[in-house]
């Protein structure tokens, strides 16, 4: 399940509807999808593409994506620190980033036009679609890792657009996880 912080309100969002209803103000889409059978999370991609072959078509319907892959990273990734140093700056491209996420974790930062800073925490279950043209910057969480199919309109789209404004500089990159949670309930009991 994502985590959602609003940072000029300081307040954390860990329910779904209530993160779907308010990231869809600034047009994001936020669901949870469930493979139609059981997949490994290490299966090979072409596996995974089919355990979510029905909520990837009706995506592509509705968004024009043309091609879906699974993109693999980990802390044992060649060039993964200048990999991750195109994104954890603020940009935009010229479309979508759609990202369901099958294992390890992510952060998004958003920058909404005229908006403060929300951070957007995703894990295995989680899909995503920022729009294009939205300021954001994205970071791995303590695990180094993300499995996620993405959707593409037009890979050439994808290239990051820098605002070079250094916003992304004053947020530190921190995934709260589980952690959170597990604060949240002893706070509860
Ligand atoms: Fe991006």
């Amino acid at each position: 399940m994502a985590l959602v912080r609003i940072f000029d309100q300081d307040q954390t969002l860990t329910d779904q509807r209530e993160i779907a209803s308010y990231l869809a103000a600034f047009g994001i889409d936020y669901e949870r999808w469930q493979p139609a059978h059981h997949v490994a999370e290490d299966a090979p991609a072409e596996a995974i593409l089919q355990a979510y072959s029905n909520e990837i078509e009706q995506l592509k319907a509705r968004g024009g994506y043309v091609t879906a892959d699974v993109i693999d990273v980990g802390p044992e990734t060649v060039g993964l620190a200048e990999m991750l140093s195109k994104f954890n700056r603020e940009h935009w491209h010229d479309e979508d980033e759609v990202r369901f996420v099958i294992a390890g974790h992510g952060l998004f930062h958003i920058r909404p036009e005229n908006g403060r800073v929300v951070a957007i925490e995703v894990e295995a279950g989680d899909l995503i679609r920022v729009p294009r043209g939205t300021w954001h910057w994205f970071n791995l969480c303590a695990d180094c890792r993300i499995r996620a199919i993405r959707l593409f309109q037009d890979v050439v789209g994808w290239t990051p657009h820098y605002t070079d404004s250094h916003v992304d500089e004053n947020f530190l990159p921190v995934c709260l996880g589980p952690t959170y949670l597990s604060q949240v309930s002893s706070d509860e009991s």
